[in-house]
C-alpha cells in the first residue's frame, strides 16, 4: 500500500467549499493508497518563538531527530504523497497552514543542506493542493499560495506538483456551483490518475 498523507486546513467545518473538493479528492484515490488525515485544527500547533524556537534549536544542534516534536516532519517525509487543502486567505492561506509548514520544514527530515546547495529528503512523489477562491487568481502573480507550494514541492523534493482550484466562488454566487463542480471533477480525475 502507498500512503498518502491528507493535510486538512479547511477551517470552515461543513460550510467549507474546499473541504468538498477534499472529500471527492480522497473519496477517488486508487485503491492502493492508503489515506492518514491530519486535521490541521485539531492539533496543538504553535509558532516558532520563544522557547518553543530555542528547544528547537537545541535538538537540531543535538540531533535528536527522532524527538516527538519532529513527528510531523517525519510523518510528512515518510508518505508516498500529500494533499494539502485550503482556502485562499489574504492571497495565499490560512496562517495555520503556515504554523505546520515550520514544524515540517527540519533539516535532516525533509530537506538537507549540502555543500551544492539544499535538497529535498521527502519520498513522496506528488505533493497536490487543493483550494477555492473567493476571485479569479489563476494566473495571477497576485497568488501566492500555490505558487509556494510549487516552490516546497521543489524544497521538499517532490518529483510533481499539481493544484486544484475552484476560481470566483464569491464574485457570482450563481455560477459558483458550476466553478465548483467543475474543481471536484479536476480533483477526482487528478486522484484517480495517481
Ligand atoms: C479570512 C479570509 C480571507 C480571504 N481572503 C481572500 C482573498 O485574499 N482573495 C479572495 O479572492 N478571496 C478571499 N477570501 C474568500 C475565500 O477565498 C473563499 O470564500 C473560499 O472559497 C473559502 O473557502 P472555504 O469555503 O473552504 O472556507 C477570504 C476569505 C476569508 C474568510
Amino acid at each position: 500500500m502507498r500512503k498518502a498523507l491528507i493535510v486538512d486546513c479547511c477551517l470552515r467545518g461543513r460550510e467549507s467549499r474546499t473541504a468538498k473538493l477534499l472529500s471527492a479528492f480522497v473519496d477517488a484515490l486508487p485503491a492502493d493508497v492508503e489515506a492518514e488525515t491530519l486535521v490541521l485544527e485539531e492539533e496543538a500547533l504553535s509558532c516558532l518563538t520563544g522557547a518553543h524556537f530555542m528547544q528547537r534549536q537545541r535538538l537540531l544542534d543535538a540531533g535528536a531527530l527522532d524527538h516527538p516534536r519532529f513527528r510531523y516532519a517525519r510523518q510528512f517525509a515518510a508518505a508516498d504523497l500529500v494533499c494539502v487543502a485550503a482556502p485562499f486567505w489574504d492571497l495565499s492561506f490560512p496562517a495555520l497552514l503556515k504554523v505546520y509548514i515550520e514544524q515540517v520544514s527540519v533539516d535532516g527530515i525533509t530537506f538537507t543542506a549540502r555543500e551544492d546547495g539544499l535538497a529535498g529528503l521527502c519520498r513522496g512523489t506528488d505533493l497536490v493542493f487543493l483550494t477555492t477562491r473567493g476571485g479569479f487568481y489563476e494566473g495571477d502573480p497576485m497568488e501566492m499560495g500555490s505558487r509556494y507550494l510549487d516552490a516546497l514541492h521543489t524544497f521538499f523534493g517532490f518529483d510533481r506538483y499539481a493544484c486544484v482550484a475552484a476560481d470566483g466562488l464569491d464574485v457570482d454566487p450563481a455560477a459558483a456551483p458550476e466553478a465548483l463542480a467543475q474543481a471536484i471533477e479536476r480533483a477526482r480525475a487528478l486522484a484517480a490518475g495517481l
